[in-house]
Formats: C-alpha cells, structure tokens, sequence
C-alpha cells in the first residue's frame, strides 16, 4: 500500500502540497489528476523518496520513506518502477541496455542470460517487437520511447509503479495503445499503480480511482463515474477544460492526418 498522511512541501515561498491525504490500496491503479503546475510530479517524487515533504508521513510497503536510511531507500526503490515524464532514456544506450538498468537485483543484473531474457520479456510486455533491441532511443518514435522506458521501470519486478505522464506529447491513437498497456501491467503483473496525468479520458479508463489535486490539495477522490458526477465548481472547471483541450487535440490530428493524405 502506498499512503501519504497530511503531506505539505514548499519551495521557498512557493506552497505546493499542503496537507495532503491519498491512500493507494494494493493492486489498485489510481490516477492523480491536475493542471499543469500543481505538484502532481512533486508528489510521486515523494513516494520514491526524490524529495523530501516538509511535514507529513509517506508511507509504502510499511515503511516510512522519509525515516528509511540509504540501503533502505535503495531497497524500496528496487521495488518501486518510475516512468520518468519525458522517458528519462539514455540517448548513447541501446533499448537493451536502457532497459536492462531497471533489472534492480545485483545478482540478476550481473548474469548476462538472465538479462538477455529479461529485456526480451519486457519488451514483449510492452508490445515492442524484438528487433528494436540494438536501436537507440534517437531511432525510435515517441510512444515507442514511452514504451522503453515502461519496459525499464517494469524489469526489475516491481510492486509498485509511478507513471509520470505516460501518454503525453502522444497522439490520441498512441496515447491509447499506452492506456491500454497500464491496464494490461496491472492486470498481469498485479501491481499497485499511481499514474499522474492531465488527460482526463485516459485516466478514467486506466483508473480504479481518481484524486484530484487543485491548489495544493487533494480536492476530491473517489471511482472515476462519481468523480464525473461531481458537482464541486472546481473539478466541473478542471473536467470541462480538460475535455476543450482533448477536442482540439483531435480536431489539430485530424487535420494534419488529413494534410497527410493531401500530400
Ligand atoms: N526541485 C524544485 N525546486 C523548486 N521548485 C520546484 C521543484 N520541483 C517542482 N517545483 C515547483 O513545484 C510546483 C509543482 O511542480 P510539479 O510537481 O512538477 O507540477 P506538475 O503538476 O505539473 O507535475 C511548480 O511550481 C514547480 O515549479
Ligand atoms: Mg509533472
């Protein structure tokens, strides 16, 4: 389980969390939804320990985060799967290789074969075909990047995955394909999920609950029909702002799919 208690983090006088509450059971796949800004990123940095909250408990697995020692922390990390938001991929590393830097265990780690079939496991499990193997990631469209670096937080078997905006910069078609996949992951490998986005259609699909955070708060929580059927100003707002934007990012696909078979 990952539970954080009346977690607060500031940045000088920048207050960007303040006292907030999430409880995320195991096995379940929560989406952290907000507008750009809010501290969504802030906030899975503070599940993994990158940062540090003021004031609050984050805890996961039983452990206190912020109370954990180094090896610790490390010992959790390994098994915690980060999407990074912008992939994180390592432009002179291969796909294999990038991939094969999420295998946490040392063990594991060292034993070529076992890497060689881990890498070739998790890219089966992102739906990546072999021969991508010995690409680098300049090589590689980006839901393929995005999908990399899905392959590299899920190698070393993690219990728990953060995604950091897995379908954004990705055209409505690739951002399912990426939806789709988070759905899969949870269903096959069990594992209990927090995905931050500001796509409200792909969140309400992937989600078994939904948390919205709007001015440094947790605003409202709950199964995505409920979350929809809110009458609170503040989430209607964020909805409907967010559905203006999916309209225009499909009306500006269409039109360049169109320019596309002009050409
Ligand atoms: N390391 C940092 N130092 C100072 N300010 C930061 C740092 N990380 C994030 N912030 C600020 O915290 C706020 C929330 O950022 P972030 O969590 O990245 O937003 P988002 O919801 O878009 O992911 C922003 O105002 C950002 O500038
Ligand atoms: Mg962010």
């Amino acid at each position: 389980m990952i539970e954080l208690i009346n977690v607060s983090k500031r940045f000088v006088d920048n207050v960007v969390l303040d006292g907030v509450s999430l409880q995320v059971q195991e096995g379940e796949t929560v989406a952290l939804l907000g507008p750009s800004g809010v501290g969504k990123s802030v906030t899975l940095k503070t599940i993994n320990g990158l940062l540090r909250p003021d004031t609050g408990d984050v805890i996961v697995d039983g452990l206190h985060v912020q109370r954990l020692k180094r090896k610790e922390l490390a010992e959790l990390r390994s098994k915690i799967g980060y999407v990074f938001q912008y992939g994180a991929l390592f432009d002179s590393m291969t796909v294999a290789e990038n991939i094969r830097l999420g295998i946490t265990d040392e063990t594991c780690y060292d034993d070529a074969q076992y890497c060689v079939n881990r890498v070739q496991e998790c890219l089966r499990l992102v739906n990546l075909a072999l021969d991508v193997t010995d690409k680098y990631p300049a090589e590689l469209s980006g839901g393929m990047k995005k999908r990399v670096g899905i392959a590299r937080a899920i190698a070393g078997k993690p219990k728990y995955l953060l995604y950091d905006e897995p379908t954004s910069g990705l055209d409505p078609v690739n951002a399912d394909v990426i939806d789709g996949l988070i759905e899969r992951l949870r269903d096959e490998l069990g594992v209990t999920s927090v995905v931050v986005s500001h796509d409200v259609r792909g969140s309400f699909r992937v989600a078994d609950r939904v948390a919205l955070l709007w001015q440094a708060k947790i605003r409202a929580v709950g199964p995505p029909d409920q979350i929809l059927a809110s009458k609170d100003p503040a989430v209607q707002q964020f909805l409907e702002r967010d559905l203006e934007m999916t309209l225009i990012q499909a009306e500006s696909q269409e039109g360049r799919e169109a320019r596309g078979r002009n050409v």
